[in-house]
């Protein structure tokens, strides 16, 4: 498995799955000097922030909900590491800085719902093609990269992973999928499996999702 600590999640508050393992995993292999300055996007609970700021980096964390906002404080305190942790939409509280590395486990399921939803779901649900999120993510994170900066996204297959190295590439970047995992389907894609079949999102007899993690980096 990772190194993954089990914070403490407030209700409406995603819990870490396998997503957040997959991209812990990725993150333990990162060269961090202290001092680092890191980013994470999307914290939820906080437990990737704090897997970093447990190596000395100077991590920031950002989430659009309010209870994640509260539940990353939380955890940061009991685990008695700072993390600085923003209330706001992706790179909104952070503009002007810049960062060694972004870590990124963002909405990315394909929903029927054509808006993003309010309420739980929007830690999961990304528009008909998963990518509502993601696409805003690669256009804007580079620009918020130093030289020879990392930006670290896990995401499901569902969701065009082919898309993801495409417009990271095209900002200049080296981007690769340096890990990938296939896991049983959870309760969310159980719900709407009909429905992914349906726009041929899921070959017939597929009965697991791949996750994969994209690593891309800005050229010193
Ligand atoms: C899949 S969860 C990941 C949580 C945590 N990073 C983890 O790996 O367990 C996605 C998180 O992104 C947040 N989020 C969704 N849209 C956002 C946005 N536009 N700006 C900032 N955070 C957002 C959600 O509130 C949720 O906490």
């Amino acid at each position: 498995m990772n190194p993954l600590v089990l914070p403490l999640v407030l209700p409406g508050v995603y819990a870490p799955q396998e997503d957040t393992a997959l991209l812990a995993g990725a993150l333990s292999e990162e060269p961090l000097p202290p001092g680092a300055e890191v980013l994470d996007v999307g914290t939820g609970s906080g437990a990737l922030a704090l897997e970093a700021a447990r190596r000395g980096t100077r991590v920031t964390a950002v989430d659009v909900s309010w209870r994640a906002v509260a539940t990353a404080r939380l955890n940061a305190w009991r685990a008695g590491v700072p993390v600085r942790i923003r209330r706001g939409n992706l790179f909104g509280p952070v503009r002007g800085q810049s960062f060694d590395l972004i870590l990124t486990n963002p909405p990315y399921v394909p929903a029927p719902m054509v808006r993003l939803p309010r309420g739980p779901a929007r830690a999961w649900d990304a528009g008909r093609d998963g990518r509502l999120v993601l696409d805003r993510i690669c256009r804007e994170a580079p620009d918020l990269l130093r030289p020879g900066g990392v930006v670290l996204i896990v995401h499901s297959a569902l969701s065009d992973p082919g898309r993801t190295l495409e417009h990271l590439r095209t900002a200049g970047l080296k981007a690769s999928v340096t890990r990938r995992s296939r896991i049983a389907f959870g309760p969310v894609l159980r719900g709407r499996e009909g429905w992914l079949r349906e726009r041929g999102l899921l070959p017939p007899a597929e009965k697991q999702e791949e996750l994969v993690v994209v690593r891309a980096e800005l050229p010193v």
